[in-house]
């Protein structure tokens, strides 16, 4: 089995009828929300803001219904997938280029679950992806001359698509920033990148997993809890 199809399908196990539900963004997140969708089609009631464009397209191809944050602000649970997680369950998110919105939604949710596959586990933070920090337009190649000066990465990049910058959903730019040898303090590290001029957000997820669940290909699964 595909352990993220097993993470997420596990997940759902968390959702009742009467929740407003947080959707990822991301393949592991697209297994969930197919598994709730037919949760939904057997009589599940929930409502749910999407952390994409490309969720809510597939929540609603699925009949999940969808709600904004303005017309409710507390989000119940939300689940996501994870680009990295470290013992401690903190995050490195966004590589589908959806952090800022999935930062929003998890800030404003009361129990927060991650989703992931073995490969996400890391002994330490920034060690396997880049860490994706999302920039205004305008401002971007004042973001990448501070990181660039401040000589703490291995390397630095405007993230490309189709002979251009990729776009967030927000109309923003993200720069892929690696790390030599990882992120030694990734609460300090988010609190600084965000106070940057022209960073909208970045990807550092400091204390907002409080499960994390890890889907096998024999189709178990390990449930972890941030202490
Ligand atoms: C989206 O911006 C990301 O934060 C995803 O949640 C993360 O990249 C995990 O994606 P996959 O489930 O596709 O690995």
């Amino acid at each position: 089995m595909d352990p993220k199809e097993v993470a997420g399908k596990k997940a759902t196990e968390y959702v009742n009828s009467g929740m407003v539900v947080g959707l990822g963004t991301g393949s592991t997140a697209v297994h969930l929300i197919r598994a709730l969708g037919e949760r939904v089609a057997k009589g599940l009631q929930i409502q749910a803001v999407p952390t994409s464009e490309a969720s809510a397209r597939l929540a609603k191809q699925v009949g999940i219904e969808l709600i904004s944050l303005e017309e409710n602000s507390v989000v119940d649970l939300t689940i996501d997938g994870a680009d990295e997680v470290d013992p401690t369950l903190q995050l490195i998110k966004g590589l589908g280029g959806a952090l800022l919105r999935e930062k929003i939604v998890a800030a404003a949710s009361t129990h927060r679950i991650i989703i992931v596959d073995p490969s996400k586990l890391v002994s330490e933070l920034g060690t396997r992806a880049p860490l994706p920090v999302e920039v205004v337009p305008f401002g971007w190649p004042v973001v990448q001359r501070f990181l660039v000066e401040e000589k703490i990465f291995s390397d630095l990049r405007l993230r490309p698509q189709g002979g251009g910058p990729f776009v967030t959903d927000n109309g923003n730019y993200v720069l892929d920033c690696r790390f030599p040898k990882g992120i030694p303090d990734p609460a300090k590290t988010e609190s600084w990148l965000n106070h940057l001029p022209g960073v909208v957000e970045n990807g550092l997820f400091v204390n907002m997993a409080d499960i994390v669940i890890v889907g096998h290909e024999d189709g178990a699964c390990r449930v972890m809890e941030r202490p």
